[in-house]
């Protein structure tokens, strides 16, 4: 493939006004990766992240479902809960005690006789937002009617190598989150950029075929994969850094970037996934996962 030039101004990698708008049209609209299953496991769990100008959170219920709301008290809009943790039955906003089950629905008012005449609590419950689940990957939508994760990884689900996640034990060690000093675009330019592998990596990623790589964009997300060299698959297992998980006779390294900043990185002995997540203009965390 030929390499293609593209010009973005350097307002794009720079500005506030670029920033703002990529959150209100791109982040605030599409699927954001939450975290693993295996981390809402029992009713009660939860988890809150960032969609684009949206904080959303993940619950289990008592059915075992999961659900994903709006993290907005539905009296005067405080975040309700912060971060990861484990509740008992119910999610109680800090400011006023409102309460609401695992379900979403408002439960209890405090005072509610005294301070509120008439108040209809079954129209006070939660505002929804979607969630689903795709190679055991939880993301979020901000829409309730988003849809099914399907609709959007639908095409590539296929294509993205022979792997099953849910199987695969994860490695801590392996998994860390960072900040890069970079807009969040140069940093999945860097990922889907083919042409430096030889180069850069020609100490460290020699292992693969870079001249047989297939790659491309199958709508907004971008596709690869690319063989191993003959002399690194002949007794390949006991040059794996982990136990195989794929058959040999799918050998490959499959290395998509899917959109806004869904980064995988998949081989013989593993399953990674490269969260890239804009924070500013000028500074992008990368969660890592393995
Ligand atoms: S803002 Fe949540 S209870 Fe008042």
């Amino acid at each position: 493939m030929t390499q293609m030039l593209h010009h973005l101004p350097v307002d794009a990698y720079t500005s506030q006004d670029w920033f703002d708008r990529e959150q209100r049209i791109i982040f605030s609209n599409t699927w954001r990766y939450a975290g693993f299953m295996e981390d809402i496991s029992e009713p009660g769990q939860y988890l809150s992240v960032q969609a684009g100008l949206n904080n959303i959170f993940i619950v289990m219920g008592r059915d075992r479902r999961l659900r994903a709301f709006h993290n907005i008290c539905r009296h005067r809009g405080t975040q309700l809960i912060r971060a990861v943790g484990k509740t008992q039955k119910a999610l109680t906003c800090p400011y006023h005690d409102w309460t609401y089950d695992l379900e979403g629905n408002l439960i209890s008012v405090p005072d509610e006789e005294r301070e509120f005449q008439n108040i209809d609590k079954s129209c006070l419950g939660l505002n929804a937002a979607s969630v689903d689940v795709w190679k055991s990957m939880l993301f979020v939508h901000p829409d309730p009617n988003a849809g099914s994760i399907m609709d959007w990884f639908g095409e590539v689900d296929a294509r993205v190598g022979p792997h099953e996640p849910e199987t695969l034990p994860e490695y801590e060690d392996a998994s860390n989150t960072y900040e890069i000093k970079a807009n969040w675009k140069i940093v999945v330019e860097n990922y889907i950029d083919v042409y430096h592998l030889s180069h850069l990596h020609s100490g460290t990623l020699q292992m693969y075929d870079h001249s047989k790589a297939e790659y491309g964009f199958i709508g907004p997300h971008y596709l690869f994969w690319e063989p191993p060299v003959a002399e690194y698959e002949k007794d390949q297992d006991s040059k794996l850094a982990a136990p195989r998980v794929i058959p040999k006779d799918q050998n490959g390294a499959w290395v998509p970037m899917l959109f806004p900043g869904i980064g995988i990185g998949a081989a013989e002995d593993g399953w990674n996934v490269y969260i890239v997540e804009p924070i500013a203009p000028d500074l992008t965390r990368v969660i890592n996962r393995s």
